[in-house]
Protein backbone atom coordinates (compact mmCIF):
# COMPACT_ATOMS: atom_id res chain seq x y z
CA UNK A 1 0.00 0.00 0.00
CA UNK A 2 1.23 3.66 -1.08
CA UNK A 3 2.00 5.73 1.39
CA UNK A 4 0.91 9.39 2.03
CA UNK A 5 4.31 11.00 2.64
CA UNK A 6 3.22 14.78 1.48
CA UNK A 7 3.44 17.63 4.04
CA UNK A 8 1.79 19.87 2.07
CA UNK A 9 -2.20 20.79 2.53
CA UNK A 10 -4.76 20.50 -0.16
CA UNK A 11 -5.25 23.85 0.40
CA UNK A 12 -1.43 24.86 -0.56
CA UNK A 13 -1.68 22.12 -3.27
CA UNK A 14 -4.90 23.88 -4.79
CA UNK A 15 -3.55 27.14 -4.74
CA UNK A 16 -0.25 26.52 -6.60
CA UNK A 17 -2.35 24.39 -9.10
CA UNK A 18 -4.90 26.82 -10.01
CA UNK A 19 -2.15 29.75 -10.43
CA UNK A 20 -0.56 27.56 -12.63
CA UNK A 21 -3.08 26.80 -14.70
CA UNK A 22 -4.12 30.09 -15.21
CA UNK A 23 0.07 31.14 -15.82
CA UNK A 24 -0.41 28.38 -18.42
CA UNK A 25 -3.14 29.62 -20.29
CA UNK A 26 -1.96 33.35 -19.85
CA UNK A 27 1.35 32.22 -21.73
CA UNK A 28 -0.18 30.38 -24.65
CA UNK A 29 -2.76 32.85 -25.31
CA UNK A 30 -2.56 34.51 -28.53
CA UNK A 31 -3.64 38.02 -30.60
CA UNK A 32 -3.27 37.03 -34.46
CA UNK A 33 -1.88 34.15 -36.63
CA UNK A 34 -1.00 35.63 -39.67
CA UNK A 35 -1.88 33.65 -42.84
CA UNK A 36 2.20 33.92 -43.70
CA UNK A 37 2.86 32.35 -40.12
CA UNK A 38 1.30 28.96 -41.22
CA UNK A 39 3.78 26.29 -42.56
CA UNK A 40 2.15 23.73 -44.16
CA UNK A 41 3.52 20.13 -43.76
CA UNK A 42 3.09 16.39 -45.46
CA UNK A 43 1.10 14.54 -43.34
CA UNK A 44 0.13 10.27 -43.32
CA UNK A 45 -3.51 11.08 -44.99
CA UNK A 46 -1.88 12.73 -47.89
CA UNK A 47 -2.67 16.12 -47.30
CA UNK A 48 -0.77 18.61 -46.11
CA UNK A 49 -1.94 20.18 -43.00
CA UNK A 50 -0.76 23.94 -41.00
CA UNK A 51 -1.21 24.78 -37.69
CA UNK A 52 -2.51 27.87 -36.78
CA UNK A 53 -3.59 27.31 -33.23
CA UNK A 54 -3.29 23.36 -31.51
CA UNK A 55 -1.02 21.75 -29.15
CA UNK A 56 0.42 20.00 -32.15
CA UNK A 57 2.30 22.60 -33.88
CA UNK A 58 3.21 24.35 -30.46
CA UNK A 59 0.35 26.22 -29.89
CA UNK A 60 -2.11 25.11 -27.55
CA UNK A 61 -5.51 25.98 -26.62
CA UNK A 62 -8.06 24.79 -24.19
CA UNK A 63 -11.31 25.12 -26.00
CA UNK A 64 -11.11 25.56 -29.50
CA UNK A 65 -8.15 24.56 -32.28
CA UNK A 66 -7.95 25.77 -35.87
CA UNK A 67 -5.72 24.09 -38.89
CA UNK A 68 -5.31 24.03 -42.15
CA UNK A 69 -5.34 21.71 -44.80
CA UNK A 70 -5.00 21.44 -48.85
CA UNK A 71 -5.45 18.32 -50.57
CA UNK A 72 -4.04 17.75 -54.44
CA UNK A 73 -6.29 17.08 -57.45
CA UNK A 74 -7.97 13.74 -57.29
CA UNK A 75 -5.67 12.53 -54.13
CA UNK A 76 -8.38 10.53 -51.43
CA UNK A 77 -7.18 11.14 -47.70
CA UNK A 78 -7.42 8.20 -45.32
CA UNK A 79 -10.34 7.58 -43.87
CA UNK A 80 -11.10 8.64 -39.48
CA UNK A 81 -13.24 9.53 -36.66
CA UNK A 82 -12.59 11.46 -33.96
CA UNK A 83 -14.83 12.11 -30.37
CA UNK A 84 -15.09 15.92 -31.56
CA UNK A 85 -17.12 17.69 -34.27
CA UNK A 86 -15.55 20.33 -36.70
CA UNK A 87 -16.47 22.08 -39.07
CA UNK A 88 -14.51 22.77 -42.38
CA UNK A 89 -14.55 26.28 -44.53
CA UNK A 90 -13.42 26.03 -48.04
CA UNK A 91 -10.99 28.93 -49.04
CA UNK A 92 -10.04 27.69 -52.68
CA UNK A 93 -10.57 24.45 -55.04
CA UNK A 94 -12.74 21.91 -55.15
CA UNK A 95 -13.61 18.61 -53.61
CA UNK A 96 -15.74 16.48 -52.01
CA UNK A 97 -16.04 14.72 -48.40
CA UNK A 98 -17.46 11.51 -47.41
CA UNK A 99 -19.02 11.67 -44.00
CA UNK A 100 -20.09 7.88 -42.56
CA UNK A 101 -20.38 7.00 -46.37
CA UNK A 102 -22.12 9.75 -48.26
CA UNK A 103 -20.50 12.01 -50.23
CA UNK A 104 -20.72 15.28 -50.52
CA UNK A 105 -19.54 17.98 -53.27
CA UNK A 106 -17.96 21.29 -52.00
CA UNK A 107 -15.88 24.24 -53.35
CA UNK A 108 -15.14 27.58 -52.20
CA UNK A 109 -17.05 29.43 -49.45
CA UNK A 110 -19.01 26.40 -48.87
CA UNK A 111 -18.88 25.13 -44.94
CA UNK A 112 -19.24 21.26 -43.66
CA UNK A 113 -19.96 20.26 -40.48
CA UNK A 114 -18.01 16.89 -39.35
CA UNK A 115 -20.00 15.13 -36.36
CA UNK A 116 -18.41 13.57 -33.75
CA UNK A 117 -17.72 10.02 -34.37
CA UNK A 118 -18.25 10.17 -37.70
CA UNK A 119 -16.24 8.16 -40.36
CA UNK A 120 -14.87 10.87 -42.85
CA UNK A 121 -12.32 11.26 -45.86
CA UNK A 122 -11.68 13.84 -48.21
CA UNK A 123 -11.12 13.98 -51.95
CA UNK A 124 -9.52 16.80 -54.19
CA UNK A 125 -11.32 17.17 -57.61
CA UNK A 126 -10.82 20.22 -60.37
CA UNK A 127 -7.11 21.16 -62.15
CA UNK A 128 -5.86 22.68 -58.50
CA UNK A 129 -4.79 21.50 -54.76
CA UNK A 130 -7.74 22.69 -52.51
CA UNK A 131 -7.73 24.46 -49.28
CA UNK A 132 -9.88 24.91 -46.19
CA UNK A 133 -9.84 25.92 -42.95
CA UNK A 134 -10.72 23.52 -39.96
CA UNK A 135 -11.79 24.49 -36.21
CA UNK A 136 -12.85 22.11 -33.79
CA UNK A 137 -13.60 21.78 -29.92
CA UNK A 138 -10.87 18.81 -29.79
CA UNK A 139 -9.02 20.84 -26.91
CA UNK A 140 -11.90 20.65 -24.83
CA UNK A 141 -12.95 17.21 -25.30
CA UNK A 142 -9.60 16.08 -24.38
CA UNK A 143 -9.57 18.44 -21.19
CA UNK A 144 -13.06 16.52 -20.39
CA UNK A 145 -10.67 13.22 -20.86
CA UNK A 146 -13.29 11.41 -23.78
CA UNK A 147 -10.67 12.37 -26.51
CA UNK A 148 -9.40 9.71 -29.08
CA UNK A 149 -9.13 9.29 -32.80
CA UNK A 150 -9.21 6.14 -34.79
CA UNK A 151 -7.74 5.93 -38.16
CA UNK A 152 -9.07 3.63 -40.84
CA UNK A 153 -6.30 3.82 -43.36
CA UNK A 154 -8.10 3.01 -46.77
CA UNK A 155 -10.79 0.32 -45.00
CA UNK A 156 -13.97 1.25 -47.06
CA UNK A 157 -16.74 2.38 -44.92
CA UNK A 158 -18.87 -0.93 -44.68
CA UNK A 159 -15.93 -2.68 -43.32
CA UNK A 160 -14.91 -0.44 -40.51
CA UNK A 161 -17.01 -0.38 -37.01
CA UNK A 162 -20.41 1.46 -36.40
CA UNK A 163 -20.69 4.21 -34.32
CA UNK A 164 -20.74 3.80 -30.25
CA UNK A 165 -24.25 2.12 -29.70
CA UNK A 166 -26.91 3.61 -27.21
CA UNK A 167 -29.27 0.92 -26.13
CA UNK A 168 -33.25 1.77 -27.10
CA UNK A 169 -36.53 0.22 -26.33
CA UNK A 170 -36.50 0.44 -22.24
CA UNK A 171 -39.75 1.86 -21.52
CA UNK A 172 -39.91 2.21 -17.73
CA UNK A 173 -40.71 5.17 -15.64
CA UNK A 174 -37.93 4.40 -13.55
CA UNK A 175 -34.50 6.90 -13.02
CA UNK A 176 -32.32 4.46 -14.88
CA UNK A 177 -34.55 3.19 -17.96
CA UNK A 178 -35.42 7.00 -18.28
CA UNK A 179 -31.89 7.75 -18.22
CA UNK A 180 -31.34 5.46 -20.99
CA UNK A 181 -33.95 6.32 -23.11
CA UNK A 182 -33.45 10.14 -22.59
CA UNK A 183 -29.89 9.72 -23.64
CA UNK A 184 -31.15 7.44 -26.95
CA UNK A 185 -33.18 10.13 -28.13
CA UNK A 186 -30.62 12.57 -27.50
CA UNK A 187 -28.11 10.82 -29.69
CA UNK A 188 -30.83 10.53 -32.70
CA UNK A 189 -31.40 14.15 -32.34
CA UNK A 190 -27.49 14.65 -32.59
CA UNK A 191 -27.20 12.21 -35.66
CA UNK A 192 -29.98 14.26 -37.49
CA UNK A 193 -27.71 17.11 -38.20
CA UNK A 194 -26.87 18.95 -41.12
CA UNK A 195 -23.49 18.73 -42.71
CA UNK A 196 -22.79 21.19 -46.13
CA UNK A 197 -23.72 24.34 -46.11
CA UNK A 198 -23.37 25.46 -49.69
CA UNK A 199 -22.34 28.78 -49.28
CA UNK A 200 -25.24 30.24 -52.54
CA UNK A 201 -27.72 28.61 -49.65
CA UNK A 202 -26.72 30.85 -46.55
CA UNK A 203 -29.24 33.37 -45.86
CA UNK A 204 -27.59 36.78 -45.74
CA UNK A 205 -29.33 39.78 -42.87
CA UNK A 206 -28.04 42.80 -41.94
CA UNK A 207 -28.37 42.66 -38.40
CA UNK A 208 -29.17 45.84 -35.64
CA UNK A 209 -25.19 46.17 -34.84
CA UNK A 210 -24.25 46.64 -38.36
CA UNK A 211 -22.97 43.65 -40.30
CA UNK A 212 -24.78 41.35 -43.16
CA UNK A 213 -24.36 38.05 -40.86
CA UNK A 214 -25.02 34.63 -42.06
CA UNK A 215 -25.70 31.33 -40.75
CA UNK A 216 -23.39 28.41 -41.45
CA UNK A 217 -23.08 26.11 -38.66
CA UNK A 218 -26.09 26.66 -36.23
CA UNK A 219 -28.75 25.28 -34.87
CA UNK A 220 -31.70 27.41 -36.77
CA UNK A 221 -30.14 25.81 -40.18
CA UNK A 222 -30.40 22.18 -38.81
CA UNK A 223 -26.93 21.82 -36.88
CA UNK A 224 -26.57 19.98 -33.76
CA UNK A 225 -22.81 20.22 -32.53
CA UNK A 226 -20.63 20.28 -29.39
CA UNK A 227 -21.22 23.58 -28.95
CA UNK A 228 -19.08 24.92 -32.02
CA UNK A 229 -20.87 27.06 -34.24
CA UNK A 230 -20.23 29.85 -37.03
CA UNK A 231 -21.16 32.93 -38.87
CA UNK A 232 -19.90 34.90 -41.93
CA UNK A 233 -20.25 38.63 -41.22
CA UNK A 234 -19.90 41.01 -43.91
CA UNK A 235 -18.78 44.48 -42.89
CA UNK A 236 -20.29 46.67 -45.37
CA UNK A 237 -17.39 49.05 -47.62
CA UNK A 238 -15.83 51.82 -44.75
CA UNK A 239 -17.78 50.64 -42.07
CA UNK A 240 -17.90 48.70 -39.21
CA UNK A 241 -20.13 46.63 -36.24
CA UNK A 242 -21.15 48.03 -33.24
CA UNK A 243 -18.64 47.28 -30.01
CA UNK A 244 -19.29 44.67 -27.44
CA UNK A 245 -17.61 41.97 -25.31
CA UNK A 246 -18.42 38.44 -23.92
CA UNK A 247 -17.21 35.69 -21.86
CA UNK A 248 -15.01 32.88 -23.41
CA UNK A 249 -13.32 33.75 -27.13
CA UNK A 250 -14.67 34.58 -30.30
CA UNK A 251 -12.58 33.51 -33.01
CA UNK A 252 -12.49 35.39 -36.59
CA UNK A 253 -10.98 34.16 -39.60
CA UNK A 254 -10.85 36.93 -42.52
CA UNK A 255 -11.84 35.20 -45.27
CA UNK A 256 -11.88 38.18 -47.78
CA UNK A 257 -10.97 41.44 -47.85
CA UNK A 258 -9.18 43.86 -44.88
CA UNK A 259 -10.02 45.35 -41.95
CA UNK A 260 -9.21 45.92 -38.53
CA UNK A 261 -10.77 44.94 -34.80
CA UNK A 262 -9.99 47.48 -31.75
CA UNK A 263 -9.50 45.39 -28.35
CA UNK A 264 -9.57 47.05 -25.77
CA UNK A 265 -8.23 49.81 -27.31
CA UNK A 266 -5.40 48.07 -29.43
CA UNK A 267 -6.04 47.90 -32.85
CA UNK A 268 -5.06 44.42 -34.77
CA UNK A 269 -4.78 44.18 -38.82
CA UNK A 270 -6.42 41.21 -40.20
CA UNK A 271 -6.45 40.35 -43.88
CA UNK A 272 -7.42 37.07 -45.36
CA UNK A 273 -6.32 34.12 -44.00
CA UNK A 274 -5.39 35.72 -40.62
CA UNK A 275 -6.93 34.21 -37.27
CA UNK A 276 -8.26 36.93 -34.61
CA UNK A 277 -8.94 35.52 -31.58
CA UNK A 278 -10.78 38.37 -29.45
CA UNK A 279 -10.41 37.17 -25.51
CA UNK A 280 -13.20 37.30 -23.10
CA UNK A 281 -14.39 40.29 -21.77
CA UNK A 282 -12.53 42.36 -23.70
CA UNK A 283 -14.47 44.81 -25.44
CA UNK A 284 -14.03 44.57 -29.54
CA UNK A 285 -15.32 46.52 -32.39
CA UNK A 286 -14.33 45.43 -36.05
CA UNK A 287 -14.32 47.89 -39.30
CA UNK A 288 -13.73 47.48 -42.63
CA UNK A 289 -10.38 49.26 -43.88
CA UNK A 290 -12.02 49.06 -47.55
CA UNK A 291 -14.19 52.25 -48.86
CA UNK A 292 -14.85 49.81 -51.86
CA UNK A 293 -15.03 46.22 -50.66
CA UNK A 294 -16.85 43.99 -48.29
CA UNK A 295 -15.07 42.48 -45.84
CA UNK A 296 -16.12 38.87 -45.02
CA UNK A 297 -14.93 37.51 -41.54
CA UNK A 298 -15.90 33.89 -40.04
CA UNK A 299 -16.51 33.82 -36.14
CA UNK A 300 -16.09 30.66 -34.57
CA UNK A 301 -16.71 29.92 -31.00
CA UNK A 302 -18.39 27.72 -28.64
CA UNK A 303 -21.33 29.54 -27.09
CA UNK A 304 -23.81 26.79 -27.30
CA UNK A 305 -22.54 24.46 -24.28
CA UNK A 306 -19.49 25.75 -22.90
CA UNK A 307 -20.58 29.84 -22.63
CA UNK A 308 -24.21 28.94 -22.03
CA UNK A 309 -23.01 26.43 -18.99
CA UNK A 310 -20.81 29.05 -17.71
CA UNK A 311 -23.29 31.80 -17.96
CA UNK A 312 -25.69 29.91 -15.66
CA UNK A 313 -23.12 28.81 -13.61
CA UNK A 314 -21.76 32.20 -13.56
CA UNK A 315 -24.83 34.90 -12.68
CA UNK A 316 -25.28 37.11 -12.03
CA UNK A 317 -21.77 38.21 -14.27
CA UNK A 318 -23.05 38.71 -17.50
CA UNK A 319 -21.44 37.06 -20.08
CA UNK A 320 -22.44 39.50 -23.11
CA UNK A 321 -22.52 43.08 -22.83
CA UNK A 322 -23.03 46.06 -25.52
CA UNK A 323 -23.46 49.94 -24.95
CA UNK A 324 -26.70 50.54 -23.62
CA UNK A 325 -27.42 52.44 -27.43
CA UNK A 326 -25.57 50.45 -30.17
CA UNK A 327 -22.86 52.53 -31.76
CA UNK A 328 -24.01 50.74 -35.35
CA UNK A 329 -23.48 52.80 -38.48
CA UNK A 330 -25.88 55.10 -38.97
CA UNK A 331 -29.25 54.69 -40.88
CA UNK A 332 -28.25 50.89 -41.34
CA UNK A 333 -30.70 50.37 -43.91
CA UNK A 334 -29.98 52.89 -46.35
CA UNK A 335 -26.60 50.91 -46.70
CA UNK A 336 -25.49 49.91 -50.00
CA UNK A 337 -24.16 46.66 -50.45
CA UNK A 338 -22.42 44.88 -52.77
CA UNK A 339 -23.12 41.08 -53.99
CA UNK A 340 -22.92 38.81 -50.61
CA UNK A 341 -20.88 36.45 -52.57
CA UNK A 342 -18.66 39.16 -54.05
CA UNK A 343 -14.81 37.84 -54.17
CA UNK A 344 -16.31 34.40 -53.83
CA UNK A 345 -13.28 32.08 -56.00
CA UNK A 346 -14.94 30.27 -59.09
CA UNK A 347 -12.91 27.07 -57.63
FE1 LIG B 1 -11.22 14.75 -38.99
FE1 LIG C 1 -17.90 39.32 -30.33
Amino acid sequence: MAETRTTTSHYAVQKVRRADWLQYWKDNQRVKVTAESVEMVDTPRRMKRGVMVSADGDAPSLNLDANLHSIEPGVVSTIHRHSWDAIMFVNQGSGWTEVNGRRYEWRPWDTIYLPANAWHRHGGSGDRPAEYVTFSVQPMVELFGMAFLEDGGDTPYEELPGPPVTTHGMTGNDPYSRRVARLHDHQLAMEETRILTPFEDVPFRVQPRGARSGFMVDKTIGHRTQGITTVMHQLAPGLYQSKHRHGGEAWLYCVKGEGYTIIDGERVDWKAGDLVVVDHWAWHQHFNASETEISSIIRVHNFDTLYFAMAALLAPLNLLEEPEKLDAPPDISSIEWPDYDQGRPSA
